[in-house]
This record gives structure tokens, sequence and C-alpha cells, in this order.
């Protein structure tokens, strides 16, 4: 026997689908063909590896349409080498789709960064948020220089950023696919949510000259 539980929530998912319907009329309206050309392949110029914040949507955003970004989000856009799920997407993205752009993008005010920050003791993503306390340590002398608390986060939000793009430069990945074809171009972007503009943090990368010599490889055989 079944029997119906009221779900107060019913009516959102029913809007979320009526707004669909509403969605793909206006993208017929525009081309009749825009659903034929997207399922006939993707290319997408640029990964996007961005938190997971659900203020902070890549296409939106950056005012690109289906089939411009390809994208992988997670808490606090955390890069980390043994990370299968970003691995995997890396890869694709690098070797099949060979975009042409990398971005890294946080944002102020970022939940993760602000829980990585405290002692609190959160269960499995404790785990998670190990990673962003491995980047406070490796920047603490900097940061010990903070005073408040506010600038000392919007820097750990930077210092995520560029730690994440490092991780992305250290992979066999993106430095055999430099080795090729001199792309992709990783970038750093943090966006502000206060007025929601995104902001290049300078370090843009496409070649190994800016990580240390013992995270180089060497692809010549
Ligand atoms: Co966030």
């Amino acid at each position: 026997m079944t029997e119906k539980t009221h779900d107060p929530h019913a009516d959102i998912a029913e809007v979320l689908l009526e707004r669909n319907k509403a969605w793909v009329a206006e993208q017929l309206a525009g081309d009749p063909d825009y659903f034929k050309k997207l399922a006939e392949g993707q290319s997408p110029h640029s990964l996007w590896i961005g938190c997971a914040d659900s203020r902070v949507p890549a296409n939106v955003i950056t005012g690109t349409r289906s089939g411009d970004i390809f994208v992988h989000r997670n808490i606090a856009n955390v890069v980390v080498h043994d990370d299968l799920n970003m691995l995997s997407v890396l890869q694709f993205a690098v070797e099949v789709l060979k975009v042409q752009h990398i971005i890294v993008c946080g944002h102020y005010g970022c939940g993760g960064i602000k829980a990585a920050l405290t002692h609190q003791n959160l269960g499995l993503i404790n785990k998670w948020l190990r990673y962003i306390k491995d980047v406070y340590r490796l920047h603490e002398r900097e940061l010990a220089a903070y005073t408040d608390g506010d600038s000392l986060e919007r820097r750990m939000v930077e210092l995520n950023i560029i730690e994440g793009v490092r991780g992305l430069a250290k992979t066999s990945i993106v430095q055999h696919a430099w080795a090729e074809r001199g792309s992709p171009v990783l970038h750093g972007w943090v966006y502000d949510l206060s007025d929601g503009i995104l902001r290049d943090l300078g370090v843009t990368m496409s070649d190994t000259g800016r990580i240390e010599d013992i995270y180089k490889y060497n692809f010549d055989e």
C-alpha cells in the first residue's frame, strides 16, 4: 500500500519542470536547431573548477551557454591530486575535449573556507576541509599578519584558488598538454558575491615556469 504523503517541496519541483518547458521554448524561438546542434556533440572552450555554492553558477555569471564550459564543482573548489572525480574531469577536458582554458574559481564568503578556519568537528566533511587546513598551514607565515578574521578569510579564499591552480600545474595531465600543444592556460579567479564581479588573481600559467622543479615531468621518450 502506498500512501501519498504531503510534500511541502513538491511545488518547487513542479515549478522547475514548468520553467524547463519555458526555457526550451525560448531556446527554440532563438534557434530552431539549438538542441539538434547540441545533441551532435560538445566542444567547450573551457573547464571550470568552482565551488558548489548555489550563488556561483559558472554559466550564469560568465554569460555563457550550454556547450561553452565543462564544469566541475565541489565544496570550496578544492583541487587535490588524489580526487578521482576531479582528475577524471580534468583528463577528459584536457585530452579529449582539448579545452583552451581552465579556470579555478573561488568566492569570498565561502562556507567551506569559513568552516575550515574553525575548530568545529563536522564529521565526514572534516576530511574534505583538511585540504583547506593544509593550505592554511602552507601559508601560515603570511596569514599570521592578518589581524582581523574577515581579511584572513578573504586571503584564504584567494590562497586556496592559487593552490588549486598550482595543483593543476603539477599534474602530468596538464604538463603533457603543455608540452604537446602549449595549452590549456590556467587561471585563478575569485568571485565577489557582493557585486557579482569576477576578479583575476594574476596567477595565470601556461608552462611549468612557476612550479617547483621537483613537480616537473619529462615527456621525451
Ligand atoms: Co564556497
